[in-house]
C-alpha cells in the first residue's frame, strides 16, 4: 500500500525495533498504539518490532497481548487490514533466551526487509534494567547501525547521572543515545519554539524588563496506583521537576538558537541549564498527599513527595532576577499543564481608584499544553458603558480551531519518528541531564520536611508564602473559552 504521507517525513530507511520491557505499562499504554498508528499511518513502511522482556511468550502471545493493547489504549480506529499488516512485523523473544537468539530474530527481520535498514532499540524498563539491557545489545552484537531510546529517570542524583552515562557510552556513542521525555514530544511544547522565534512581536518583550515572574504548573488529578512503590524511591521532584518540567523550562527560556537545528537547539537549551541557581531548599515546598502512607509499597513515616512546588532563577542578562515557579503533584483539585508568564504592569496608574485596574493581577500569556494546545493573553480593557471601569479581557487560540488538530501525533509517537530520523532536537544530553542533577543537590541532600495536603487540593498550604507577593495562576478565574459553545 502506497505511503498516505509525504516523503521525507519519516525515517529514510526501514527500522527494526527491539522494544525491551516490550510487556510492560508504558509499551501496553503508549508503545505498542504509537508504533501502530505510525505504521498503520504510513509512517514506518515494513517497521518490524521484536518485542523483548522476563515473560515468557511466544510471537503468538506477543501478538495477542498488542492486539488487546490496542483495543484497550488506541486513541484511534484500529481496522483489521492495518491490523494485519502490523502484526505481520511483530516477533518475540524472551529475555531468558539470551543474547544469541536476540541477535538472530534481528538478523532474520533485517532480511526479510530485503535491503539496507536501521535498528532502533527502545529501553522501556526500570532504571536498574536499563544498563543490564545496553549490555546484552552490546553481547548480541547489536549496536551497529542501531540508536537506542532510554526512558527516565537518568540517574537519581549527579554521581548515578554521571555513572548511568559512563557504563552507557562503554557501548553506545552519545550521538545514539535518545533520552526521551515525552513532555517535549508534546504538540504544544514545540509550539513554544514556534510561538518564539516565528514570530516578531513576542521575543523583544521576552525577557527581565518586561517579565514579572513564570509559572510552570502540572497539577495531576490522578494517584500513584501500583506505583506507589516506585513514587517511594523517586518523588515527585525526580519524577516530574528535574525532567519533565525542566525541560520545558529550557524551552521557554533558551535564547535564539543559530538555526532550528539538534545541535543548536540543545546549545541553547544547556546554557539555560549552566545558568540555573542551584536550587534552595528553602524555596522549595514538598507535599505528600494524606492516605499515601497506607498504600502498597510505602513506608509507614514515609518522607517521599508526592508534590512539590519550588522557586528557582536563570542567572543570565534575559532573566537574572525573575522566579520561575514550579508545581506538580498527584491526586490535586484538576489535571492542568500551563505555562503562565505575568508581564511588568504599568509604571504609574492614571486610572481611578475603584476603576478595577490591576485588581485581577497583571497580563498574562498562558500556554496550555495539553495534547490539543490552547494559548491566551490577558489584558485589561474597559467596560462599555459610562465613567472608566476596568475589565479583564483575553484573546484565545485553541488548537482546536483549526482544522488540522487530527494531525497532533501523540508525543511517544513524535519522538519515536525523530528517534528513527536521528533527530535529536527533542531529546536531552548527558551533560543537561548531569548540570540538572548537579543544580538539585542542595535540595536532594537537604530536603524541606514533607508537609501534609489533602487529596483534591492544590497543595499544602505553604505554597501561598513561596508564590507570594503573587498568586498560583490555577485555579482559573475564567475558564477557557470554549469556541464551540453557542453564543461564545
Ligand atoms: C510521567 C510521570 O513521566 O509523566 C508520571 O512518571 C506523570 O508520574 C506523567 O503522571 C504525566 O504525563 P502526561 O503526558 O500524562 O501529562
Amino acid at each position: 500500500m502506497a505511503p498516505k504521507i509525504p516523503p521525507g517525513v519519516g525515517p529514510q530507511y526501514p527500522q527494526v525495533v527491539v522494544l525491551v520491557g516490550a510487556t510492560g505499562d508504558l509499551a501496553r499504554r503508549k508503545l505498542l498504539p504509537g508504533l501502530f498508528h505510525l505504521s498503520s499511518a504510513g509512517f514506518i513502511p515494513g517497521c518490524r518490532i521484536i518485542g523483548v522482556s522476563l515473560d515468557d511468550l511466544d510471537a503468538d502471545g506477543f501478538r495477542k497481548l498488542a492486539r488487546e493493547a490496542l483495543t484497550e489504549f488506541a486513541t484511534r480506529k484500529v481496522t483489521e487490514d492495518d491490523w494485519s499488516a502490523f502484526s505481520k512485523g511483530l516477533q518475540y523473544v524472551s529475555l531468558a533466551a539470551g543474547a544469541g537468539v536476540l541477535k538472530r530474530a534481528v538478523v532474520e527481520a533485517e532480511q526479510a526487509l530485503n535491503g539496507e535498514s536501521r535498528r532502533l532499540h527502545y529501553l522501556s524498563v526500570p532504571p536498574n534494567a536499563a544498563l543490564p539491557a545496553v549490555r546484552m545489545l552490546g553481547e548480541a552484537d547489536l549496536v551497529d547501525r542501531s540508536r537506542v531510546i532510554m526512558e527516565k529517570p537518568f540517574g537519581t542524583n549527579l554521581a548515578s547521572a554521571v555513572a548511568l552515562n559512563a557504563r552507557l557510552h562503554e557501548v553506545f556513542d552519545e550521538d545514539r543515545i535518545f533520552r526521551i521525555d515525552h513532555f517535549l514530544g508534546k504538540e504544544a511544547a514545540q509550539n513554544i519554539l514556534a510561538f518564539r522565534f516565528a514570530n516578531g512581536l513576542f521575543e523583544p518583550i521576552w525577557n527581565r524588563n518586561f517579565i514579572d515572574h513564570v509559572q510552570i504548573d502540572v497539577p495531576e488529578k490522578l494517584g500513584l496506583g501500583r506505583r506507589s512503590g516506585f513514587y517511594e524511591q523517586i518523588g515527585a521532584y525526580r519524577d516530574m521537576v528535574v525532567t519533565h518540567l525542566f525541560q520545558i523550562l529550557g524551552f521557554m527560556a533558551m535564547e535564539a538558537p543559530t538555526s532550528l537545528e539538534p545541535k543548536p537547539i540543545g546549545e541553547e537549551k544547556n546554557k539555560v541549564f549552566r545558568s540555573m541557581l542551584p536550587i534552595k531548599p528553602s524555596n522549595v515546598v514538598r507535599g505528600q498527599y494524606t492516605g499515601y502512607r497506607s498504600e502498597e509499597g510505602v513506608y509507614s513515616d514515609s518522607d517521599s513527595e508526592t508534590f512539590i512546588a519550588l522557586k528557582c532563577f536563570i542567572d543570565n542578562w534575559r532573566w537574572a532576577g525573575v522566579p520561575f515557579y514550579l508545581r506538580t503533584g498527584k491526586r490535586l483539585a484538576e489535571g492542568q499543564r500551563i505555562i503562565s508568564i505575568a508581564f511588568r504592569e504599568p509604571p504609574k496608574s492614571m486610572f481611578p481608584p475603584g476603576s478595577g485596574v490591576s485588581a485581577q493581577g497583571p497580563d498574562h500569556l498562558t500556554f496550555d499544553l495539553a495534547d490539543a494546545a490552547k494559548m491566551s493573553l490577558s489584558f485589561y480593557g474597559k467596560r462599555p458603558g459610562p465613567g472608566m471601569r476596568l475589565d479583564k479581557l483575553s484573546m484565545q487560540f485553541a488548537m482546536h480551531d483549526t482544522s488540522r488538530i487530527g494531525d497532533v501525533l501523540e508525543a511517544y509517537e513524535r519522538l519515536i519518528l525523530d528517534a528513527m530520523r536521528g533527530d535529536h532536537t527533542l531529546f536531552t544530553t548527558a551533560e543537561g541531564i548531569e548540570r540538572l542533577w548537579e543544580v538539585s543537590m542542595p535540595l536532594l541532600e537537604g530536603p524541606p520536611p514533607v508537609r501534609f495536603y489533602d487529596p483534591g487540593s492544590w497543595g499544602p498550604n505553604a505554597i501561598h508564602q513561596l508564590i507570594a507577593p503573587h498568586a498560583w495562576r490555577l485555579p482559573f478565574e475564567r475558564v477557557w473559552r470554549d469556541p464551540n459553545a453557542v453564543g461564545s
